[in-house]
């Protein structure tokens, strides 16, 4: 079967800074504690009319030229989002129209901060049947639109950003995603929740409308523990299945959730500090679009080298997490 490779990556941060000074001003924290407690300095925020397919149109052009392609080439657009621009159509349709990818089917896919991941598996597993060659993963996150601002627990936690991906078959025996293994349990559902606006509690209802239940809430002790586990065996998990070890990673990007949860995972995986990619100091929490926008940070700053071993792994609501291996 063909290897699929990533051919070009993009991204998008919003303009707009909101400091842990700012945030001093709007809930009973500090800028010690934030950072200390999460590693965040800083996070993007959108403006206020924008849409998640809006920011995610700067981070597709981006990857689309890198890949050197045009939107007509692209057979596949999966949108992995929580904070979609609308229940229907999809994010994946109005990015479609906007970029004018005019054959590509389009979707949206919601695997919370784990959608990257989810995504390049699913573009991997269509590369790999022959059923579509060319795909625009995209993974964007407007997490600040799901903040309750009065609760310093969570709202310091997230910001906003776009990050996107060309995939496509390899030639030349190249090996491109070695490999990839996604997971979820329902049975942690209640960790993370956005309760408000579907099915379980309808739009427009006196008990949506009443109990704020359109806010994200999480229960931040148990996620990060259960985090630091998951993390961690998909990661070994990964590495034994291909007979690799942790020396073979040049390169580490892990979702962006919080700085002692990757320090965490780094120490107990063994793995140099120096491998390991870190934005959440100025990003904060953007949910599906860390990883995205930190590789393509990484790649345009040439800190990513053609042979490259690139570990991915990500973990969030659902609960869901997953890890992807790439040669580069
Ligand atoms: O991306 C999806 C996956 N997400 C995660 O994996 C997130 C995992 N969880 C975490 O990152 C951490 O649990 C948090 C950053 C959310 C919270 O950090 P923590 O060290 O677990 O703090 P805590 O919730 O145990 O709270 C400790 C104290 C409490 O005060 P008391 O009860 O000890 O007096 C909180 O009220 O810190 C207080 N606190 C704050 N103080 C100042 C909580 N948030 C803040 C704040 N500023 N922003």
């Amino acid at each position: 079967m063909t290897h699929s490779v990533i051919l070009g990556t993009g991204s998008y941060v919003p303009e707009k800074v909101l400091t842990n000074q700012d945030l001093e001003k709007i809930v009973d924290t500090t800028d010690e504690w934030i950072f200390e407690r999460t590693g965040i300095r800083e996070r993007r925020v959108a403006p206020p009319k924008a849409a998640a397919s809006d920011i995610s149109i700067p981070a597709s052009k981006n990857a689309l030229e890198a890949a050197g392609m045009y939107p007509k080439d692209i057979d596949l657009i999966v949108v992995t989002t929580l904070t979609p621009d609308s229940l229907c159509p999809s994010t994946a349709c109005w990015l479609q129209a906007e970029i004018g990818a005019e054959r590509a089917a389009a979707f949206d896919l919601n695997a919370a901060c784990s959608g990257f991941v989810y995504g390049l598996q699913m573009g991997d597993a269509y590369i790999r049947s022959g059923l579509m060659k060319n795909i625009l993963v995209v993974s964007v996150d407007l997490m600040t639109r799901t903040v309750d601002w009065s609760d310093r627990g969570t709202c310091v936690l997230w910001g906003d950003g776009a990050g996107a991906v060309v995939m496509g078959p390899a030639e030349n025996g190249e090996k491109g995603l070695i490999d990839s293994y996604i997971y979820s349990d329902g049975h942690d559902a209640d960790k993370i929740v956005i309760m408000g606006g579907g099915t379980k509690l309808p739009p427009m209802t006196p008990e949506e409308t009443e109990s704020n239940e359109r806010t994200l809430k999480m229960k931040g002790q148990e996620t990060f523990k259960t985090a630091v586990r998951h993390f961690t065996d998909v990661c070994k998990e990964v590495l034994e299945k291909n007979d690799m070890t942790v020396d073979d990673i040049d390169v580490f990007i892990p979702h962006q959730a919080n700085i002692r949860i990757i320090d965490a995972v780094a120490k107990r995986l063994e793995l140099d500090r120096d491998k390991v990619v870190i934005t959440i100091d100025k990003y904060g929490n953007m949910s599906s679009a860390t990883i995205p926008v930190a590789l393509d940070e990484w790649v345009k700053e040439g800190k990513i080298r053609h042979g490259d071993n690139v570990l991915m792994a990500a973990f969030g609501g659902g609960l869901t997490w997953g890890a992807a291996l790439v040669e580069w």
